[in-house]
């Protein structure tokens, strides 16, 4: 009997450790030959720590389940979920990026390649680097980051750029707020990164790589070292790429815990030693990033989406998605949400779709008011907006932003003055310091908002034109976007912003 106990950090920090060691424990106990598989997780967080039992080539989930269940879950008598394909959260999903994770054991490469791991790089192996490229253009794939960028644009400025050395930095530092999808890929699927960042060096000329990985992501640190150490040793990296005259190897780093060193300057500085502040752009880094050199930055879900890419086509995936918005998104739910996870789908679902059918609604029961999409610089989206299609230009049309795809829920009781407040000083700590509208605006942002809830009548407008300079005249994404979540709550939720509420408390 195989059982599959998640070792993702969600699922273990909901006791998935615990169940397994239960487990493990009971099955000797009780002398029968039990094979426990650490996986990733299905994405279904209400239901972890989820367990699945393989008999007769059948997978029946459980969960979420508790050490003291194990004994029913050994003996067959506790209550089953059935197969996790069959659970309406997960059946709805269309998984391009994520189709392995859960599914296989991270580090087995056996389990990789039985479940289509290293078909992509093969392909990739017998093209040219600008057919690699010109198939990755082919796809549409945009930069799952958050800021959309085509990826095949990217990678041919690299790719044509001179010069013997080159690099492809993955950018593991995710830190927006309610996203998750980074992690789940690493702790999950960790090979199909590589993968992707082998392919990205093939087609660019790049022959070493970097993933800048958060600190807060221990696990995810872990299990990407140990499958970087797995690839080395099965040919995947290293002098030739899989038998092949192409080198590429790469390195795990760590992160120091600044926000702003998930902007890709910023990062870069970070990776080079220097303290991360944001640089100015131009020079691009795809001409001059890493040491200098052309580099390829990319997001974990842009470089975990090539290998499906290369292995299905890009005709495909770019089948899948909505307008220029081609392809899936793996949407991360949560805050006060019933069913908050991971949701990987077509773009073009209407938000309120995925709050309230998918997500079930608040986890409180009270209506939904707002839903922050994007991380802490996207937009609040009023329900009136709820038929707004998940898709880049979407959003952008509505004011808002997709970002990362990290969806935040609220329930009626939010004060979004309070959020606002929150915005402005969350942008007043994460700056960098480097340019004034952030460093300065973001602190007079704060003061201003503290005088709008003293109900001073003029502060408003004030806020206002603090939010169009540190829109325009901010160097980063920091700065320039910290104005999304100000003015979407002063103008979607102007209630919250009225000093008779302030009078009446
Ligand atoms: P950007 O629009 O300045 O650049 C996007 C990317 O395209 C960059 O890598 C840039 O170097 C590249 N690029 C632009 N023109 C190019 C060209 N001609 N050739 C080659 N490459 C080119 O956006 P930025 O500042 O990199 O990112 C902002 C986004 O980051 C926001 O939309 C926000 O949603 C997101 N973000 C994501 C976070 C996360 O945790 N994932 C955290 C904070 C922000
Ligand atoms: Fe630094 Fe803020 Fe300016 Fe970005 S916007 S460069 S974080 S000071």
């Amino acid at each position: 009997m195989k059982i599959y106990v998640p070792r993702d950090s969600a699922a273990k920090a909901l006791g998935a450790d615990d169940v397994a060691a239960a487990i493990a424990a009971e099955a000797k106990r009780r002398g029968d030959a039990v094979e426990i598989v650490r996986n990733g997780s299905r994405g279904m967080i209400w239901l972890e720590p989820l367990v699945e039992v393989e008999k007769d080539g059948t997978r029946r989930a459980y969960g979420p389940v508790s050490p003291a269940e194990v004994p029913a879950l050994l003996d067959g008598t506790l209550g089953t979920l059935g197969r996790v394909e069959d659970i309406p959260f997960f059946a709805r999903q269309t998984r391009l990026t994520f189709a392995r994770v859960g599914v296989t054991d991270p580090l087995s490469l056996a389990d990789y390649e039985a479940h289509g791991g290293l078909v992509g790089l093969r392909r990739a192996l017998g093209m040219t680097a600008a057919d690699i490229v010109a198939e990755v253009t082919a796809s549409g794939l945009r930069g799952r980051g958050g800021a959309g960028f085509p990826t095949g644009i990217k990678w041919e400025t690299v790719r044509k750029a001179g010069g013997e050395r080159k690099y492809i930095v993955c950018n593991a530092d995710e830190g927006d707020s309610g996203t998750f999808a980074d992690r789940m890929i690493m702790e999950g699927d960790p090979f199909t990164l590589i993968e992707g960042m082998v392919i990205a060096g093939l087609g660019t000329g790049a022959t070493k790589g970097y993933v800048y990985i958060r600190s807060e992501y221990p696990d995810a640190i872990e299990v990407m070292e140990a499958a970087v150490r797995a690839a080395r040793g099965a040919g995947i990296l290293g002098a030739g790429v899989l038998g092949s005259g192409h080198a590429f190897d790469m390195e795990i780093r760590m992160g120091a815990g600044a926000y702003v060193c998930g902007e890709e300057t910023s990062l870069l500085n970070s990776l080079e030693g220097k303290r991360g502040i944001v640089r100015a752009k131009p020079p691009l880094p795809a001409l001059e990033g890493l040491f200098g050199k052309p580099t390829v930055v990319n997001n974990v879900l842009s470089l975990a989406t090539v290998p499906v890419i290369f292995e299905k086509g890009a005709g495909h995936y770019a089948g899948f998605g909505l307008g220029r918005s081609k392809g899936t998104m793996p949407i991360q739910i949560a805050g006060n949400v019933k069913h908050g996870g991971l949701f990987e789908t077509a773009f073009g679902l209407p938000l309120g779709e995925l709050v309230n059918d998918i997500g079930g609604g608040t986890a409180s029961g009270r209506p939904v008011k707002a839903v922050q999409v994007g991380g802490p610089l996207g937009a609040y989206m009023p329900v009136s907006k709820f038929d707004t299609p998940f898709g880049y230009e979407e959003f952008d049309g509505q004011g808002g932003l997709i970002g990362h795809a990290g969806v935040v829920v609220f329930d009626d009781t939010a004060d979004m003055l309070k959020m606002a407040r929150f915005a402005m000083e969350f942008c007043a700590v994460e700056s960098c310091g480097k340019c004034t509208p952030c460093r300065i605006g973001a602190v007079r942002g704060v003061e201003t908002i503290d005088r709008i809830r003293r109900g001073d009548a003029d502060a408003k407008g004030i806020l206002t034109d603090l939010c169009e300079t540190m829109k325009d005249g901010s160097l980063c994404a920091l700065g320039g976007f910290t104005p999304f979540p100000v003015m979407s709550a002063l103008t979607h939720f102007p209630d919250d912003f009225a000093h008779h509420k302030e009078a009446a408390e």
